[in-house]
């Protein structure tokens, strides 16, 4: 990759979605209403993707976005399996459980703040509702390398897990320290050396850049040790500071946050060091050997990004199960309750906990797509999408091809008759080469607390 002008970057840095949805979260409502929701759950015929938040943490790490709760309250943790029990049991009263199940993800929170016999018990439960699992299913769950035990791999081991996502961040002392996160190195290889030795051979590693502390220097010696564990996949995030939603992130001083020319040399420099060292770049943030499957898929134009990152499993129904969690058909998104007290009343009234979403309209179905395959390939293959829409590229976008002409200029985005694509260069500011696809952007606009930084 050419070396980047920093000062003509930094001036892209803007408030701007990640882009998980389209719509995204900010537009899950409760005009989305419970009966259609349960519509969309009773007709499905797709093949289906499950996703259970286990959201438990004993400590807060102070940079993280996630929907948590912390506590350390063992009486807490069980009651909620067995609400998890009872959310499972309402599904299948409304969607055929015998669809294929091809995609399964444990996520949190620390999934693994849960004993193996509690895991177990939630894996069992879950397969004696949902029966029909793929053989070639990907099963995959996050772990803190902190909290993880070798019976607790010998349950992942058992029900099939194949894919393993350790959260690191850094690991430079000072940093680890800012942001409540001791981790030292050891604990991580010794996590990962366990996964191997039960057979999981696709192992990922979190990374974040833009943390409090962070430099150049030190950076590339926490890509270096990432690099000395040879994982299958790497995510480097670049790090959502949202102080006016999360409270911890306030401990901050933000003042020893790295500044935008910093972090993109950061992440220039990831992407070098990586590139030199036998990983190519996946999407938006994320890297994996070049066998990857990821790989093929893009190839074949269908490689997909969802909740969990990027996947080569398209087209799946997502159902999200325990609090917070967020469900995906082709036509909607659906969000259960943050909330654990409505969660627990819900599911006593024998209803789900579910509680807003989105329905899509033709026209953020066609968004969401053109989207979704700018953030997932880097390019938009501009015939494909006339075909399958019915519509004329070049006059239902002129208003965003109109707000993409600074990136033509810059020879960040080429645009030919046929196809929309990002250069390498380019694709360090996908986010904002997005935005201008996202009918309700303009609402957000002057906004400074809306969405994280896209630089
Ligand atoms: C639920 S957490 C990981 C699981 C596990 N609890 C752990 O910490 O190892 C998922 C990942 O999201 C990323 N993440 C969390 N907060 C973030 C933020 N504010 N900005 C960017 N990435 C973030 C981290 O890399 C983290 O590993
Ligand atoms: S980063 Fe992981 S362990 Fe830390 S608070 Fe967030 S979910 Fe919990």
């Amino acid at each position: 990759m050419s070396t980047i002008d920093l000062e003509q970057f930094s001036k892209y840095s803007k408030p701007g979605p990640r882009y998980t949805s389209y719509p995204t979260a900010l537009e899950f409502s409760t005009d989305f209403s419970y009966d259609s929701y349960i519509k969309y759950l009773q007709n499905g015929k797709e093949k289906l993707s499950l996703y259970v938040h286990l959201p438990f943490c004993r400590s807060a790490c102070y940079f993280c976005g996630c929907n948590v709760v912390f506590t350390s309250k063992e009486e807490k943790l069980s009651r909620y399996i067995e609400y998890l029990k009872k959310e499972i049991d309402l599904l299948a009263s409304h969607l055929d459980t015998s669809r294929e199940v091809i995609q399964f993800h444990f996520g949190g929170g620390t999934p693994t703040f849960y004993s193996a016999y509690e895991l177990d018990t939630i894996m069992e439960y879950l397969k004696s509702k949902f029966t029909n699992w793929s053989d070639d299913a990907e099963i995959s769950v996050e772990i803190d390398p902190r909290f993880f035990n070798e019976e607790q791999m010998k349950v992942f081991a058992k029900h099939g897990f194949n894919r393993i996502s350790f959260g690191v961040q850094d690991f430079d002392e000072k940093v680890q320290k800012e942001i409540h996160r001791i981790q030292p190195y050891d604990i991580t290889k010794n996590a990962v050396d366990l996964a191997r030795k039960y057979g999981i051979d696709s192992i990922n590693i979190d990374l974040i850049y833009g943390l409090p502390y962070q430099s150049f220097e030190s950076f590339k010696s926490t890509l270096q040790l990432a690099f000395s564990l040879d994982p299958d996949r790497l995510a480097v995030f670049n790090y959502a500071h949202v102080p006016w939603m999360k409270k911890t992130m306030r401990k901050f001083d933000e003042t020893t946050i790295p500044t935008p020319d910093v972090k993109l040399q950061i992440f220039q420099y990831t992407i070098d060091f990586f590139e030199q060292n036998g990983y190519k770049m996946v999407g938006m943030d994320h890297f994996a050997k070049p066998e990857d499957e990821l790989f093929t898929a893009i190839k074949k134009g269908e490689l997909h990004r969802n909740f969990q990152g990027y996947t080569t499993k398209g087209g799946a129904n997502l159902i999200g199960i325990g609090l917070t969690s967020i469900g995906e058909g082709a036509r909607y998104y659906a969000q259960n309750t943050k909330d654990m007290k409505s969660y627990e009343e819900s599911i006593d009234n024998g209803r789900l906990p579910f509680e807003r979403g989105v329905e899509l309209s033709d026209d953020d179905y066609i968004r969401k797509s053109v989207i979704m395959e700018l953030m997932a390939n880097f390019s938009i293959d501009i015939a494909r999408v006339e075909t399958q829409h019915g519509i004329k590229f070049d006059e239902y976008f002129a208003d965003a091809l109109q707000e993409l002409q600074e990136f033509c200029d810059a020879s960040l985005v080429q645009i030919t008759p046929t196809k929309l694509t990002v250069s390498p260069t380019g694709t360090l500011l996908i986010r904002n080469i997005a935005m201008p696809f996202d009918a309700y952007m303009h609402q957000y606009s002057g906004n400074k607390k809306s969405f994280s930084k896209t630089v």
